[in-house]
């Protein structure tokens, strides 16, 4: 079992991974500038896996960090979740999402080609493929984002396929995750957005709390079922799972790999409404909105390949999901409201 340094491993989907990971026998490091996660999600995690997990404060920008942590700690392969993901955020401040994905991760591929560590998972998503031109979403999709969350996405994408041609040593895989959601099944973590959420069930969960009157339903003609927005939502623990899979699959495989990580399952708006006031037992009060600038109509994965080549499908359902992110949210409630 290698040494595994985790970027960006006090947040969301890394803390999740850093569990998963622990649990089967990696040593793991996390690294993160904090900028979006805190250090109870590190006391948290440490609860979790009965041990404490060795945490270093630092920028992927910062190559001279990650170098000497590459080397001190033994580090034998990277999994790079470190990054910004706010879609609206990234046209407004396209040079700071360039700059911490773009940049963030040049700066990881000099500090690895430093050390000679060549062994790399990386964070992408199914905003690369764009406006989908047939559903499901298989890897052969043409590649075209459409604003600069995405565009930093692909761009980085495109740098790890030419790190492999130039040198066969390098082996990576760019896991493209379709919507992550819930939690880590002791609410110890999970999603905590800033402010009001972008995202849909970090949205109803807070609406079945009563913290929020009612949720925007952004568009119901969308050639759907019932005509609202379909999406592929994938349980944050079988995300995690992907990734063990995916560096189990390096071990044996050179070369670079675009993988989806999806259920290949879509839902609606409505269905996910439903599902979550049947975990919670809250009503979720909703209004029908104008439709969102930028959303598609439906984006689903086909997670054939993964498969296939890391012997992963997602196991957890909607309801899992629902009832995972619920118990986040009380869990935490009850922390600040005693
Ligand atoms: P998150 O914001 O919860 O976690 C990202 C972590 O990276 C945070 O803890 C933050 O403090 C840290 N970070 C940001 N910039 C950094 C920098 N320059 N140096 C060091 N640390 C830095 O987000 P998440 O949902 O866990 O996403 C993880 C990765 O997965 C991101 O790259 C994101 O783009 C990608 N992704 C997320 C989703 C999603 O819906 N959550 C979907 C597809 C892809
Ligand atoms: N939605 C609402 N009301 C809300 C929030 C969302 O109706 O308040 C709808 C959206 O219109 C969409 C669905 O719920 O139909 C899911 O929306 P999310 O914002 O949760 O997720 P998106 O699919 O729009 O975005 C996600 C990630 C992005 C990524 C994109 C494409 O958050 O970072 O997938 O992969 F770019």
């Amino acid at each position: 079992m290698g040494r595994l340094l985790i970027t960006g491993g006090t947040g969301y989907i890394g803390s999740h991974a850093a569990v998963v990971l622990s649990k089967i026998g990696h040593d793991v490091v996390l690294y993160d500038n904090l900028s979006n996660s805190s250090r109870c999600v590190l006391e948290n995690l440490n609860l979790i896996v009965g041990r404490q997990i060795p945490f270093v404060k630092g920028d992927v920008r910062d190559t001279e960090l990650l170098i000497s942590t590459l080397s001190a700690q033994g580090i034998d392969a990277v999994i790079h979740f470190a990054g910004l993901k706010a879609v609206g955020e990234s046209v407004e401040q396209p040079v700071k999402y360039y700059g911490n994905n773009v940049q963030g991760s040049i700066s990881l591929l000099q500090a690895m080609q430093a050390v000679q560590v060549k062994t790399l998972v990386f964070s992408s998503s199914a905003t690369v493929y764009g406006e989908p031109q047939y559903l499901p979403l298989d890897e052969r999709h043409p590649i075209r984002a459409t604003n600069p969350y995405g565009r930093s996405k692909l761009y980085v994408e495109q740098m790890l396929s030419d790190v492999v041609s130039a040198d066969a040593a390098w082996r990576i895989a760019c896991l493209r995750y379709f919507n992550p959601v819930g939690a880590h099944e002791s609410g110890l973590i999970g999603e905590r957005p800033n402010g009001v959420p972008n995202n849909l069930m970090p949205y109803i969960i807070q609406v079945a709390a009563g913290q929020r009157p009612y949720l925007n339903v952004f568009g119901n003609d969308y050639s759907s079922t019932d005509g609202t927005g379909v999406r592929d939502y994938i349980h944050v623990m079988d995300l995690a799972d992907g990734h063990a899979a995916a560096l189990d699959f390096l071990d044996k495989t050179s070369g670079w790999h675009a993988i989806n990580l999806g259920t290949g399952k879509g839902y609606s708006v409505l269905e996910v409404i439903k599902a979550c006031e049947k975990a919670t037992g809250r009503k979720v009060p909703y209004k029908i909105a104008a439709r969102r600038a930028g959303d598609v109509a439906a984006c689903y994965a086909d997670p054939a390949k993964a498969s296939e080549r890391l012997n992963w499908t997602a196991k957890r359902s909607l309801d899992d999901m629902c009832h995972s992110s619920w118990r986040f949210q009380q869990k935490n409630r009850l922390r600040v409201t005693p």
